[in-house]
């Protein structure tokens, strides 16, 4: 089924980890690490990545390039008779949801991008970049046309089908990212008072870790390396047969924990130099970057430039999570994916509509304790997420024929049957587990 292919190794790394480096990273790390008390947040988030993760993303990319089917044919290609194509299902509905209020924020990019052209953002009046936020998303209008641009931009994209153009922007726009990030951190790390963000960022505390730091931590690992809705499935399905998988994940998971750290390394001192509060929520970054900014010679052109690569990395993930909805809804039939595109994206955009709101007219709707936005967020990536990811882990390291397995992960790798059996135990057992211990020390 699947014809095309990506065109290179690094094309295909580009593009997983376009698909991984996102708001998740950028944005949402940041803030929960924030709210969660920072260092011990962290550090707990990187032994997952490393583990769980690093397991479950090799999972996911096994049965992909195995099946070279997506979501849904995928797991009904190797277990025919069962009902495992729920998991693709489950998968699909948590990518609808996930993007209902990422696309959100993507808005937020471009009112911030936008505004920036005329200098506003990095010069607020009075200097308060709390207030500006407010404006901002105050006003229905604006942050809604700017939402659904940003869900048109998907859109167009994800119809014409994403491969080639994903892939080559990717190679583009990823290193560009990494070096402006580059640049911020030195910025960011000489602020007056920048150390404190230092120490609040990497030294942990691991007094103040409860069950639902736990289970927000593996939520966010799994956001992080778009986990447990087959996405990575998806991509991988478009892969050589002679890839070295276990090196493409190891790819993926370095290039984000490397983003995680320099957000980190930006954000904290930003936020400590400043006196702001780490745990301010989903406005974080948009209250600390423009300050950053604007402490930096050319400040508001720099943020102009960082807000389109922001973009870019936003989009990025926003095209696969379409991509894995439209392509088993249209079964093959490519004539069916510009129509079947756009219901999908403006449903997606009807769906988000609320989650915008909340931070202005519908802030004060009160959805079992929270604002509606923070509550699709936590279904999503504290259930939906860390579901699939189990039943993903379980189903490729049970169901799928150990020879099928083995074969796959180790053809075009130097790694020996050592690294398999690991991976397998790891998948077979640790990972599930961990899921289950972390949800059950919810209860
Ligand atoms: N990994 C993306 C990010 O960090 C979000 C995402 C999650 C994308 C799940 C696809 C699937 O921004």
């Amino acid at each position: 089924m699947a014809t095309d292919r990506w065109t290179s190794r690094i094309g295909f790394i580009l593009a997983a980890a376009g698909s991984a480096i996102g708001l998740g990273t950028v944005w949402r790390l940041p803030y929960v690490a924030g709210t969660e008390g920072g260092g011990a947040f962290f550090l707990i988030f990187l032994v997952l990545l490393l583990t769980v993760g690093t397991a479950l993303l090799l999972a996911e990319f096994v049965l992909g390039r195995h099946t070279q089917e997506g979501a849904i044919r995928a797991y009904k290609h190797v277990a025919p008779k069962g009902q495992w194509q729920w998991i693709g299902i489950l998968g699909m509905v948590a990518a609808f949801l996930l993007l209902s209020f990422y696309s959100v924020v993507g808005g937020w990019i471009i009112a911030y991008l936008v505004r920036s052209f005329g200098g506003q953002v990095t010069n607020p009046p009075d200097g308060d970049y709390t207030a500006l936020f407010e404006t901002i998303t105050a006003n229905p209008w604006e942050v809604g046309i700017a939402h659904l641009a940003f869900m048109i931009m998907t859109i167009l994209v994800v119809q014409q089908g994403v491969r080639k153009g994903i892939e080559k922007a990717s190679v583009y726009m990823m290193p560009a990212l990494f070096i402006l990030f580059a640049v911020l951190v030195v910025r960011s790390l000489t602020l007056d008072g920048a150390w404190e963000g230092v120490v609040f960022f990497l030294q942990p505390d691991l007094s103040a870790v409860t069950g639902e730091t736990l289970l927000t931590a593996l939520g966010q690992a799994f956001f992080s390396l778009s986990l447990g809705v087959s996405v990575m499935v998806t991509y991988s399905s478009y892969l050589g047969k002679s890839e070295n998988l276990p090196r493409s994940a190891w790819s993926v998971v370095l290039l984000t924990i490397l983003i995680a750290f320099m957000a980190g390394l930006v954000i904290f001192p930003g936020v400590f130099a400043f006196d702001l509060q780490p745990d301010e929520g989903p406005e974080l970054i948009f209250t600390i970057l423009p300050a950053v900014f604007g402490e930096m010679a050319f400040g508001s052109l720099f943020f102009t430039l960082f807000m389109i690569l922001m973009l870019f990395a936003t989009l990025t993930s926003a095209f696969s999570l379409v991509e894995i909805i439209v392509k088993p809804l249209i079964r093959g039939k490519e004539e069916k994916r510009v129509k079947m595109t756009w219901i999908v994206g403006l449903l997606i955009f009807a769906m988000g509509i609320p989650s915008n709101l909340s931070f202005g007219v519908l802030a004060d709707w009160d959805v079992f304790g929270d604002i509606f936005f923070n509550q699709v967020d936590y279904l999503v990536s504290n259930i939906l997420l860390p579901t699939g990811a189990f039943l993903i882990s379980v189903f490729v390291s049970w169901r799928v024929r150990k020879e099928d397995l083995q074969e796959e992960m180790l053809r075009g790798s130097n790694r020996g049957i050592g690294f398999f059996n690991t991976w397998l135990f790891t998948s077979r057992y640790i990972v599930p587990i961990a899921i289950l211990v972390v949800f059950i020390s919810m209860i």
